[in-house]
């Protein structure tokens, strides 16, 4: 017997849900994400409240235990990692989503207490193989991603010849082995074809990310989290827990959602995506080491000089402004600008920095007012007005042979247009290239300026002549 009764738990179900809908909604603005986070953790908590004293009718031992030592290990990642780390640690735990989908839906399989019979058989496993196929995609997929976005492995897109001909026959073979399945399973077996279709979908996950230049890893990230959204669903239907089913429902609808945003914001086509080969083209901008022309060095001094004779600032943000965590003295100078009475305003970039909503995180934890930070949408016509743009630690996003070079392999992003403004100051430690690995022609132009070095030491340098 349960400890909760069932009315109980069905209650706390309902609650946990729309406290799951608040903190999404709550999400979608800075203002508001603080709340948003409080909800889904409170929602977290009474659903694992619900479900382990209302669903589960035994080894409670087993399983309080089990709960605490993964909830050690998850305090102690969350803890340790790094913003800039956000994603690989997202990956890693997406893939862990998917392998649970595997393992239940395997136990599902074996269950001897199993009592489904005729249609209610053939539905129960038809779910037991989607929510297979989909973890283990789920699986091997975010795995390498974790590996391409920690550098283990490589970047670079895995081209194998006749890939879509690969796919489409590997996809082929999960249909017929389904319904193989199906047969079989009804006749008392099933393993063979669950077990081959598994192996197949790894195999998939594998090919599908490995196949995803550079560039369009962070598509693939929030695609991998709708993924393991639909891998939770499936299993919540296999284990017939409807908040399962809505919880991975809203993951995977949310995460499906983003990756559409993130690929209008890179001009990328999301099928065109997933079929990979994004990053093969080496255009004419591409690679590191290309005589471009001179660049033209700015110390920090004038580069306060030229802060303070301005009436429009535009501070444009990069991944390099996460790494050097120069985040709070961008705000000093922000703070000393404004009290010029020049007008500063932030430009982000959607995909600036390494996740979705970096720059923003970091912003607000810096405290900068969110009045005067601006999507690339709301201030790129505006530069032609701007006076100074200061580009801290960014690269792939103010590059303009996005714009120019058909070749380039982030042709078509559209771009923080900075280059319109009066001067430029590119803030960066040396001439290497950003995430994509092309160089960017910003740099050489009359009205930009390099200030070298780490974003942080550079920043306080201006700070101190302000
Ligand atoms: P990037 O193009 O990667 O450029 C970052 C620049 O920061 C580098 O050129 C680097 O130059 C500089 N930098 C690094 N550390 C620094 C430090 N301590 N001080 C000063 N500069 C430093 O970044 P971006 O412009 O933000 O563009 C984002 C890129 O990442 C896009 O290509 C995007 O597609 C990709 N991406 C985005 C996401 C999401 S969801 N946002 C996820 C994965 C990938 P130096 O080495 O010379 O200093």
């Amino acid at each position: 017997m349960p400890i909760l009764p069932s009315g109980i738990v069905t209650v706390a179900y309902i609650g946990a849900t729309i406290l799951f809908i608040l903190a999404l909604r709550g999400l979608s603005d800075p203002e508001t994400s603080r709340r948003g986070n409080l909800f889904g953790m409170i929602g977290m908590g009474i659903a694992l409240v619900a479900t382990i004293f209302g669903a589960v009718t035994e080894n409670y031992a087993l399983l309080i235990g089990a709960t605490l030592v993964g909830a050690t290990i998850g305090l102690i990642l969350a803890r340790r990692v790094q913003m800039t780390q956000m994603p690989e640690l997202v990956a890693s735990l997406h893939s862990l989503v998917g392998l649970a989908a595997v393992f239940v839906g395997f136990a599902s399989f074996g269950d001897p207490e199993s009592h489904f019979v005729g249609v209610e058989k053939t539905i129960h496993d038809i779910e037991i193989y989607l929510g297979i196929l989909i973890g283990a995609i789920t699986f091997s997929g975010s795995v390498i991603a974790f590996g391409k976005l920690s550098g283990k492995i490589s970047g670079n897109p895995l081209i194998l010849p006749a890939r879509h001909w690969l796919n489409l026959g590997l996809l082929i073979a999960t249909f017929w082995f389904g319904a193989q399945f199906v047969e079989q399973s009804a006749a008392g077996g099933g393993m063979m074809p669950l077990v081959i279709m598994t192996g197949i979908a790894l195999l998939f996950g594998i090919h599908m990310v490995m196949a995803i230049g550079g560039a369009d890893m962070p598509v693939v990230v929030s695609m991998l989290n709708s993924y393991s959204g639909w891998a939770a669903s499936a299993t919540g239907f296999m284990l017939g827990n409807d908040l399962l089913i809505v919880t991975g429902a809203l993951v995977g609808s949310s995460g499906a959602i983003l990756s559409y945003i993130m690929c209008r914001a890179m001009n990328r086509k999301f099928l065109a995506v997933i079929a990979g080969g994004f990053g093969t083209t080496s255009g004419s901008s591409a690679g590191g080491g290309e005589d471009q022309g001179e660049v033209a060095p700015i110390d920090a001094s004038e580069t306060a000089e030229l802060l303070k004779n301005a009436r429009e600032v535009m501070i444009i943000p990069g991944y390099g402004m996460a790494v050097a965590q120069a985040q709070h003295t961008v705000h000093e100078i922000t703070k000393k600008l404004r009290s010029k009475g020049i007008n500063v305003r932030f430009g982000i970039h959607p995909v600036a920095g390494r996740m979705p909503g970096h720059m923003n995180v970091l912003l607000a934890e810096a405290k900068v007012p969110y009045d005067i930070v601006f999507e690339m949408d709301e201030v790129n016509e505006d530069f032609p007005n701007v006076d100074v743009s200061v580009v801290i630690g960014a690269n792939d996003i103010v590059n303009p042979s996005a714009l120019t070079d058909p070749e380039s392999p982030i042709a078509g992003m559209p771009v923080l247009e900075c280059w319109k403004g009066d001067t430029t100051i590119v803030l960066k430690r040396s001439m290497a290239t950003g995430y994509a690995g092309v160089q960017n022609p910003l740099f050489f132009l009359d009205n930009s300026r390099m200030l070298f070095g780490d974003a942080k030491e550079t920043l306080d340098g201006v700070l101190a002549e302000l």
